[in-house]
């Protein structure tokens, strides 16, 4: 989805590229949405190709304070949260209902801004960035996954897996093709025409896996996926993503209640009261995990 404002009108109309005519003035807009494309291509080029990439850190946050504001009252929900991720991490983070998690991810995810402090994605700072560069870098660099799957209901599997590639620009022939691809890779490929209330949860959340990975993400954003599953189909889901994080690369960063997460996490961030409160590496997570084990 794409902000464009109409050069006569100054109307400004969220679309998908379907809408070529200013609802409001009636006025031509190609040639608004042609210069979004270039710059959507110069993007493409500087932005998406990892091989060229040479940032060690994917994600890194600096002193992240968020402050919600209910009317009079103000929620400090992150306190000045420092965390350096790097590609190709499998980086869980830990800590009890109501320290930050959810709120470090839409910050991260670009869904909500800091109230203080910078997020880079890449070392890109991203309150630099303009609106239709933001929705770019969410929906070719970012793919998300949530507790309660977020399919939308009234579509097919395929179709859900594909809404993301409508927006990336691929052709309906690449789409349904990847589409089916990536319901194949989560073990859905005999499910392609189910709506989600004809799937079970798990296999909902496998959509939401295949949806996640539509455009080739550099990051996955997985916040409490396995939190509406029972413990042989959440253990289906981590070993899903740590596959796909051993085979393509890809980063996930997972925010869990889960102790089976840890057995395949890199390394587990712990925030308790909006900050970081300690970090574990693998190796510390082995020992911890031998000594359970004894
Ligand atoms: N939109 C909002 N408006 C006001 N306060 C909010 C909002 N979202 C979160 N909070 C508050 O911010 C704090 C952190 O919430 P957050 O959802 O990030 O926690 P969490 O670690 O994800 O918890 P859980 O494990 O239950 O999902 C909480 O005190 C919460 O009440
Ligand atoms: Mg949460």
């Amino acid at each position: 989805m794409a902000r464009i404002e109409c050069p006569e009108c100054g109307h400004v109309e969220e679309t998908t590229g379907l809408v070529t005519i200013c609802p409001n003035c009636k006025a031509d807009l190609r040639t608004v949405m042609a210069e979004m494309g270039h710059r959507r291509e110069r993007l493409r080029e500087v932005a998406h190709d990892d091989s060229m990439t040479t940032h060690e850190y994917i994600v890194r946050t600096k002193d992240l304070h968020k402050i919600y504001k209910m009317g009079e009252v103000e929620v400090p929900a992150l306190k000045g949260v420092d965390v350096n991720i790097r590609r190709g991490e499998y980086l869980s983070i830990m800590g009890p209902s109501g320290s930050g998690k959810s709120t470090l991810f839409n910050m991260v995810g670009g869904l909500d801004k800091p109230s203080r402090g910078t997020c880079f994605i890449e070392e890109v700072d991203m309150a630099q960035l303009d609106a239709f560069e933001l929705a770019w870098l969410r929906c070719r660099k970012i793919g998300y996954i949530f507790q309660t799957f977020n399919l939308i209901p009234v579509m097919t599997a395929l179709e859900n897996v594909t809404l993301p590639m409508i927006f990336a620009g691929m052709s309906s022939d690449e789409m349904m093709e990847r589409g089916a691809l990536l319901l194949d890779l989560v073990g859905l490929g005999e499910r392609l025409h189910h709506k989600p209330y004809e799937l079970s949860g798990g296999q909902q959340q496998r959509v939401a896996v295949a949806r996640s990975l539509a455009n080739n993400p550099a990051i996955i954003l997985a916040d409490e996926p396995t939190g509406n599953l029972d413990l042989q189909t959440g253990k289906e889901i981590i070993d899903l993503l740590k596959e796909l994080n051993e085979e393509s690369g890809v980063t996930i960063i997972s925010a869990t209640h889960d102790l089976k997460m840890i057995d395949v996490s890199d390394r587990v961030i712990h925030i308790r009261d909006g900050q970081v409160e300690r970090i574990e590496n693998r190796a510390d997570i082995d020992l911890e995990v031998g000594t359970l084990g004894q």
